[in-house]
């Protein structure tokens, strides 16, 4: 196996982020004990998980001589926001090509992206096949007018992508094995697939002694664990190690409620007694669906008392304003 660390990247995120362990949350649990992954600390634009996959990614672009990054993603989308402030890190010009209907004009992301200088297109589409269509046309564009884009797919989820979450991987068993955890699982969010991809794949790879469960926020189970098995083996690949067997790819779909990005009762409680218990925030479009998961897990009792489990909080906490009327719905202020 080629080792993660010959993989060139750039450095977008801290050596480590905090392992914190929720101690009130964990009592309210009967016992397991929760430990919060803060990736949504990291040091650009507010923090998230795609800056451990863009670390992979824009080496490459800049390896490849680009001067502007294109992406894409839904209007509120945290990896465009992270995008632009990683390209702008780097000397390079983002250009966010963001899907209509556009939800929180100047506000959330929106806001935050136009701080960030983006240039920010709106578009529409029925498909990723269309999607990339419309990016290679602005791509199209850009070149004609003298500049020398690299495009980062949706989310940043494509191989190399994934490495930044078998980075992320080693750098949870490292923690875990330093405070002596009786660390069973991993929890995160599963979208476009890639963090939960990178997790399983360094899990696996590394033979680290914990599981990855995803809680689903878009997809049906049957759509979301392909893709992550798909994401996982051609990081593999690029790893030179072993692919992965299909029931690999665990997954929870049943916190996804309404749909992508539409708030509901268990998301808001599950934001507000983590807030309450804890003081830590969580957002109404991922890690809270995915917190939500989580605590309904353990109270199924998936884990037992003592046992420690990782709920990988991936940040998003833009969109707690750019779904204010909702939040505020559903809290009945
Ligand atoms: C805050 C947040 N958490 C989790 C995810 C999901 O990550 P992935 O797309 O790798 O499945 C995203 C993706 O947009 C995100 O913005």
């Amino acid at each position: 196996m080629r080792p993660i660390e010959t993989i060139p990247r750039v450095s977008l995120v801290p050596e480590a982020t905090p392992l914190q362990h929720l101690p009130r949350l964990s009592e309210s649990l009967g016992g397991v004990q929760v430990w919060c992954k803060r990736d949504d600390l990291t040091w650009l634009g507010l923090g998230g998980n795609k800056l451990r996959k863009l670390e992979f990614l824009l080496w490459e672009a800049l390896d490849q001589g680009a001067d502007t990054i294109i992406t894409t993603g839904a209007a509120q989308s945290n990896h465009a926001r992270l995008t632009a402030a990683a390209a702008n890190a780097l000397g390079l010009r983002p250009v966010l090509v963001l899907r209509k209907p556009v939800r929180g004009p100047g506000q959330g992301n929106l806001l935050l992206d136009d701080l960030l200088g983006a240039e920010v297109r709106f578009g529409s589409w029925e498909s990723w096949k269309e999607c990339e269509g419309l990016l290679e046309e602005v791509a199209g564009e850009l070149r004609a007018a003298g500049r020398r884009p690299y495009i980062v797919p949706m989310g940043g989820s494509n191989a190399l992508g994934t490495l930044g979450y078998v980075q992320g991987a080693l750098e949870i068993a490292r923690q875990a094995r330093a405070l002596d955890l009786p660390l069973k699982s991993v929890v995160c969010t599963t979208s476009s697939g890639a963090t939960h991809a990178g997790l399983l794949l360094g899990q696996t790879a590394y033979e680290l002694p914990f599981d990855v469960i995803g809680i689903s926020v878009s997809l049906p189970c049957q759509e979301c664990a392909p893709e992550v098995l798909r994401l996982a083996n051609q990081a593999a690949a690029l790893l030179q190690t072993d692919p992965l067997p299909p029931e690999a790819a665990v997954v929870f779909d049943d916190y996804i409620g309404p749909g992508y990005g539409q708030v509901d009762g268990p998301t808001i409680s599950a934001i507000r007694t983590l807030a309450l218990l804890e003081g830590v925030l969580v957002d109404p479009v991922y890690t809270g669906k995915t917190l939500a998961g989580l605590m309904d897990l353990a109270r199924q009792g998936t884990w037992r008392a003592g046992e420690a489990v990782v709920f990988l909080h991936t940040g998003g906490l833009p969109a707690l304003f750019a779904y204010s009327r909702e939040m505020n719905v559903q809290i009945g202020r």
